[in-house]
C-alpha cells in the first residue's frame, strides 16, 4: 500500500514565518517617509505586493538550511536587535533561524568577503515564501566590514537597519530603523562599525525575469578593504 502525498505547506501553514511577514509590513506601513515621495512610493508598492503575496497564501518551498562563517555573529545581532525599535523583527527572525539557507549570491568574490558577509532570503523566486515580485531578505556583515561598491540593475532596493551601526558611501552613520533607498543602478558600498557585527533587512523590488537572475555583481571587486578577517 502506498501512503498518500503530503500536502505541500502553505504559508497559512507555518504561522512563524506570517509573523516574520507581518513584522516587514509593520515596517514598510507604519515607519515614515522622512517627507520624501519617492520613498513613500517605494515603501507603498513594497507593503502592496507583500500583501497581495500574504493574500494568495503560496505554497512553501524550504531549501535545505546552510550557514556561511559570518552567521557566527546572527545571535550577537539579534541580541542588539532585541533593545531597539525592531526588537519585534529581530524576536520573530529568531523563531526561524534554524530554518535559514544563507548564501553569498556572487560566483566570484573576494575570498575575504567568505567571513565577514552573507544573507538569506525569506520570501522572493526561491521561496521559501514563493514571489515573483518582490525579494525580502536579510544581510549580516561581520564587525568591520567593508562590503565593496555594487549596484542592482532594474531594480530598487531597501534597506532597513536592524542593528548595528554602518555607513553607505561615507555619507552617514545609519542607527536602528533607518531606512535607506538605492534606486537602480546606484553604486553603493557599505562599512560597517568595529565592534558589533550589523544586520539590515532589505526588499528588492522589480521586473520578474530580473528578480529570478539579479546578476549579482560587484563593481570594485579589487578595492574592497578589508582589515580584519
Ligand atoms: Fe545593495
Amino acid at each position: 500500500m502506498t501512503e498518500p502525498d503530503t500536502p505541500a505547506l502553505r504559508l497559512q501553514d507555518c504561522p512563524n514565518w506570517i509573523y516574520l511577514l507581518q513584522e516587514f509590513d509593520s515596517l514598510y506601513r507604519y515607519g515614515s517617509a522622512g517627507g520624501s515621495k519617492e520613498i513613500r512610493s517605494h515603501r507603498k508598492r513594497v507593503r502592496d505586493t507583500l500583501s497581495s503575496v500574504i493574500d494568495r497564501n503560496p505554497e512553501m518551498t524550504f531549501r535545505t538550511p546552510a550557514i556561511k562563517p559570518v552567521t557566527a555573529h546572527l545571535t550577537r545581532a539579534l541580541d542588539l536587535g532585541e533593545r531597539n525599535v525592531l526588537s519585534g523583527l529581530s524576536r520573530a527572525l529568531s523563531r526561524v533561524s534554524d530554518q535559514l539557507t544563507w548564501e553569498w549570491g556572487y560566483e566570484t568574490m573576494p575570498k575575504v568577503l567568505e567571513r565577514k558577509y552573507a544573507y538569506f532570503e525569506v520570501l522572493g523566486p526561491q521561496g521559501p515564501v514563493r514571489s515573483e515580485r518582490l525579494i525580502l531578505g536579510f544581510v549580516l556583515f561581520a564587525p568591520n566590514t567593508t562590503y565593496p561598491q555594487h549596484s542592482h540593475k532594474e531594480i530598487e532596493e531597501s534597506y532597513i537597519s536592524v542593528a548595528g551601526a554602518w555607513s553607505e558611501n561615507d555619507n552617514a552613520v545609519y542607527a536602528p530603523g533607518s531606512l535607506i533607498l538605492n534606486r537602480p543602478e546606484h553604486e553603493h558600498r557599505i562599512t560597517t562599525g568595529d565592534v558589533d557585527p550589523c544586520l539590515l533587512a532589505y526588499a528588492w523590488i522589480g521586473a520578474e525575469d530580473r528578480l529570478a537572475a539579479p546578476g549579482m555583481r560587484l563593481s570594485y571587486k579589487r578595492k574592497a578593504r578589508m582589515t580584519r578577517t
